[in-house]
């Protein structure tokens, strides 16, 4: 397998859930800070003035594991701050890119060029061939992707190194050619198809691309499923099992007896051969961390707490916090049921706190009202390393000349990679 440029060479991007950062205020002050949202109380927590903007600055040897930004980055308490990045975006005019996934922060998303879920960003990203720098205010994997999907020429910059996905870190190559192997010891690998959802590393793509596969997001998760099982009878679906589950049986009809869950951490991924052999969808064993937090009872409360709410959650949620929404769809989806919705109605979104509370005031004009699903904080701790600081940093050192925190990913891995994401793009 290839490896990645863009990140220390063995060194992963870290899973951050549970470790306070060096400087960050403690849980209570924290929960001072961010006791959510209710009917009651308007969707007004500001992220900004918290410690996540200390992240990146230094390295803690706990949380980022060898993740250190070099350079000087301004001072999140800079007031030139929106003048310096609107100067730098000036300066290098058409020749930079600013792509913004819909869980960055407001800050950050008043500079993107274009905003979108990852399978928009991806084909916005392939759809730009004259930029000469794509600065992609996301996560790692998606710098990735569009790292692959440019030409040789564009470089892809991502603000922090240390903006990496917890699920995308649940699946490693190693643990996937494993798998592969047990597959093949069980004689279905020949009659598998690996179905990977675009939140996973370059390596997992160009496993994919390798073995026949394709890659597919939460909008297209379906079209890709049924692709899958055009090509072979059953589908290896990596690394999020929560949305794997959902797409086939609410989606294609299976039941949850065609699928078996694949724990890497267990000698043949706790499953014997039978229970292989016998499975249509196998589902490795990650989640997301953020929308794994919302609950059954998350529904039930919103429910009695706000009469007549629609509850309309990402697929990236567990099963039964789908079976009990009203509507399921990716974050485009998301915005798009919302932008239809009419004047007086009510809804309770199961997805990232950002784009809630983007929404929920982009809305508040048109008396829709819109809460965020649980009570409990749900920031992607990751998607929000990408600041300000960060970002000025990045797009000053580009108009200086300097290219820093470039996303690379290597010849072998990308020619694998694109032709599984290549697949993706050609869906009918
Ligand atoms: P989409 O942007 O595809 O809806 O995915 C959500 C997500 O979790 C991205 O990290
Ligand atoms: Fe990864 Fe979940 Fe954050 Fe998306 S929201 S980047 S899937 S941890």
């Amino acid at each position: 397998m290839g490896g990645r440029t863009g990140r220390p060479r063995g060194k992963r991007v870290p899973r951050l859930t549970g470790t306070a950062p060096r400087g960050a205020p403690d849980a209570t002050e924290l929960q001072k800070g961010l006791v959510l949202l209710s009917a009651a109380q308007p969707l007004d927590v500001q992220p900004t003035p918290l410690a996540l903007l200390l992240l990146g600055r230094e390295a803690d040897p706990r949380s980022e594991r060898g993740v250190e930004c070099p350079g000087d980055l301004p001072a999140p308490s800079d007031p030139d701050l929106v003048a310096r990045a609107r100067a730098a975006k000036e300066k290098l005019g058409d020749r930079v890119f600013v792509l913004g996934h819909h869980y960055q922060r407001d800050e950050v998303i008043e500079f993107a060029d274009v905003t979108g879920d990852s399978f928009k960003l991806a084909r916005d990203a392939a759809a730009r061939p004259e930029a000469e720098y794509i600065v992609f205010c996301g996560v790692h994997f998606m710098a990735e992707s569009a790292d692959i999907l440019t030409s040789a020429q564009q470089r892809v910059v991502l603000p922090d190194l240390a903006a990496g996905c917890s699920m995308a870190d649940m699946a490693t190559a190693e643990q996937v050619a494993e798998c592969w192997d047990v597959l093949t010891e069980a004689g279905i690998a020949g009659t598998t198809v690996p179905v990977s959802y675009m939140n996973s590393s370059a390596d997992i793509k160009a496993f994919t691309g390798r073995h026949g596969g394709t890659i597919c997001t939460s909008s297209n998760a379906k079209r890709a499923l049924e692709w899958a099982f055009g090509q072979g009878e059953k589908v290896l679906f990596l690394p999020d099992q929560h949305l794997g589950r959902n797409t086939a049986v609410r989606d294609m009809g299976m039941t949850l007896d065609d699928c078996v869950v694949y724990n890497p951490h267990k000698p043949n991924g706790g499953l014997t051969p039978q229970q292989l052999r016998d499975a249509r969808m196998i589902l490795w064993r990650g989640h997301c961390s953020v929308h794994g937090r919302f609950s059954l009872d998350s529904v039930r409360e919103v429910r009695e707490r706000i009469p007549g709410v629609n509850v309309l959650v990402h697929p990236e949620c567990k099963h039964e916090v789908v079976g009990a929404a009203d509507q399921v769809g990716s974050t485009e989806y998301i915005i798009k049921a919302l932008e239809a919705a009419p004047a007086g109605s009510k809804w309770a979104i199961g997805t990232e706190l950002n784009l809630v509370r983007r929404l929920a005031n982009r809305f508040a004009a048109e008396d829709k009202e819109i809460v965020f699903l649980d009570r409990t904080v749900c920031f992607c701790s990751t998607m929000n390393r990408i600041d300000l600081p960060h970002l000025v940093w990045a797009l000053e050192s580009l108009a200086d000349g300097t290219v820093v925190n470039r996303i690379e990913v290597d010849a072998e891995t990308e020619k694998f990679a694109k032709l599984a994401l290549e697949r993706m793009l050609a869906l009918p």
